[in-house]
């Protein structure tokens, strides 16, 4: 295993969308390791996509179980994932390990339903909501090129300066 380094914003890799993972192989569940590791490593660490460490194919984790009092799927690997169903809309303020420095307000629907194939190819269904569906819209945002900075309502309200990233 071995830890990623995290590209940070403005890297133009961060803005280009991700190509779908068609091959499932040993290689593809190293490298899921070694972008877990680095999550975990990580200030935060509830969520990362693959091209925030330069590989711009279609892979995000996300494992809010850390998070007290919430509902949540554990563990999850997605792979070519896709939200197929929003409900309702929530601003909650969110962090990046790409945009070290800042956090933002952000909308995002409060409960999603998405599919996604694990680290094997089988293609899972998922109903989830709140904290969790805001980390996977998050991390899907990644893999079209796009961050939280790009759903700022405004800049000038919407976004604050860290003082420290814990
Ligand atoms: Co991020």
């Amino acid at each position: 295993m071995a830890l990623l380094e995290i590209l940070q914003y403005p890297d133009k890799r961060l803005k280009q969308a991700c190509d779908e993972v068609v091959l499932f192989d040993e290689a593809l569940r190293t490298f899921i390791a070694d972008l877990e590791e680095t999550m975990r490593a990580g200030p935060g660490g509830v969520g990362i996509a693959a091209p925030q460490v330069g590989r711009l194919e279609q892979i995000a984790l996300v494992d809010v179980s850390a998070k007290k009092k919430i509902k949540h799927h554990g563990r999850l690997v997605l792979i070519n994932p896709e939200i197929i169903e929003w409900q309702g809309s929530v601003v909650g303020r969110e962090g990046c390990m790409s945009v070290p420095d800042f956090t933002g307000n952000v909308i995002r629907a409060e409960t999603i339903t998405l599919e996604a194939q694990d680290e094997s190819g089988e293609r899972q269904r998922y109903e989830m909501e709140g904290y969790e569906a805001r980390a996977v819209q998050h991390e899907l945002d990644h893999l079209k090129g796009m961050l939280f900075l790009d759903r700022l309502v405004s800049r000038r309200s919407d976004l604050f300066k860290r003082k420290v990233y814990k």
